[in-house]
């Protein structure tokens, strides 16, 4: 089962109360959810949780968990990519809500999943999608990329001494047969490191690699500008936005958005005078991102890397 990661500073830097109307963007497995529906009040206070997911297996999942919610009208399920949220709030008849949470990434329960081939741990075909409607596999991705494509991915993810020598060893076996099992690209990424390298390493061969193919082919960096672009007009003044992140792509894009937003002027640094007209939009609430307790990280792998930076709209 999934553990939530910073649920505590969720609730400190979302502020949910009484009567509030908030969207949890990246609904998962709930665990959030659950805590900010505590907060919230019933229906008849006004509060309301909007969860949003992009795997139908996880609204699915949740349709059955948080029956009693959805019933009493405290939680609106929609499956939905969150970069569409102007969409979902027009559907639900609401044009701005007063928090928005996005907790980045996969759940354990997508990434132990026997099938959905996001772990290197498991046997099964190289689908990674989060959302199985959408056409493009990670299998298809090896089968058609071009190699210098390749290696900038497994670069971009930090996969920095051998790129090169994964996206090449890639593509020589894609020439003698097809890449379609997990445990095919393993053998392939083994394949292109030297043994005694990969005994040094903290980290298995392959992290990097699925990462890299994972973020790609869910578009994963894109959704997050689009999400976040998409998340500033629906607040309310005084509505926050709290982002947590658990790699450094995905860190920088939350953190420089952030600021632009909180910028009184986005003009080139050599003008000599503003000519931007850019405002102020909001209020930066983390200026140093927040980390988990070392309690926490020592209790839940997957809250080690995490980094959460909010923002409140002025
Ligand atoms: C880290 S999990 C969220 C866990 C959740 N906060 C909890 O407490 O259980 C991330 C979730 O976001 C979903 N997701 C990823 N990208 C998304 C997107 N662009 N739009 C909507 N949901 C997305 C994934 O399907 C996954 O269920």
């Amino acid at each position: 089962m999934h553990v939530s990661v910073l649920k505590k500073e969720v609730l400190e830097y979302l502020r949910p109360v009484v009567g509030m109307t908030i969207v949890d963007a990246t609904f998962g497995a709930g665990g959030h959810a659950a805590a900010i529906l505590e907060k919230l009040g019933s229906t008849k206070e006004g509060g309301r949780l909007i969860g949003i997911d992009r795997d139908p297996a996880a609204i699915d999942v949740a349709t059955h968990r948080f029956k009693k919610e959805i019933d009493s009208g405290q939680l609106l399920l929609v499956q939905a990519r969150f970069s569409e949220l102007a969409n979902v709030l027009q559907d639900l008849g609401r044009e701005k809500v007063d928090g928005i949470l996005m907790d980045f990434g996969v759940s354990s329960e997508q990434l132990l999943s026997p099938t959905r081939g996001l772990s290197f741990q498991y046997t099964a075909p190289l689908d990674m999608r989060l959302d199985p409607r959408e056409d493009f596999t990670a299998a298809r991705l090896l089968k058609e990329w071009p190699e210098h494509e390749l290696r900038s991915l497994f670069f971009s993810v930090g996969e920095k001494s051998y790129a090169g020598r994964i996206a090449r060893a890639i593509v020589r076996r894609r020439g003698e047969g097809k890449i379609e099992t997990t445990d095919q690209l393993v053998e392939v990424i083994k394949s292109a490191i030297p043994a005694p390298v990969r005994a040094k390493r903290h980290l298995h061969s392959a992290t990097k690699v699925f990462l890299g193919l994972r973020i790609a082919v869910n578009h994963e960096l894109e959704e997050i500008e689009r999400g976040l672009k998409a998340a500033l007009p629906a607040l309310e003044p005084g509505g926050r936005l709290v982002a947590i992140s658990f790699q450094s792509l995905e860190d920088q894009i939350v953190k420089q958005t952030f600021r632009s937003w909180a910028s009184d002027c986005v003009c080139p640094p050599d003008l000599p005078i503003c000519v931007c007209k850019h405002r102020s939009m909001v209020k930066i609430l983390t200026r140093q991102p927040i980390v988990p307790s070392a309690s926490e990280s020592s209790s839940n792998a997957r809250a080690r890397s995490a980094k959460l930076r909010a923002v409140e709209r002025l």
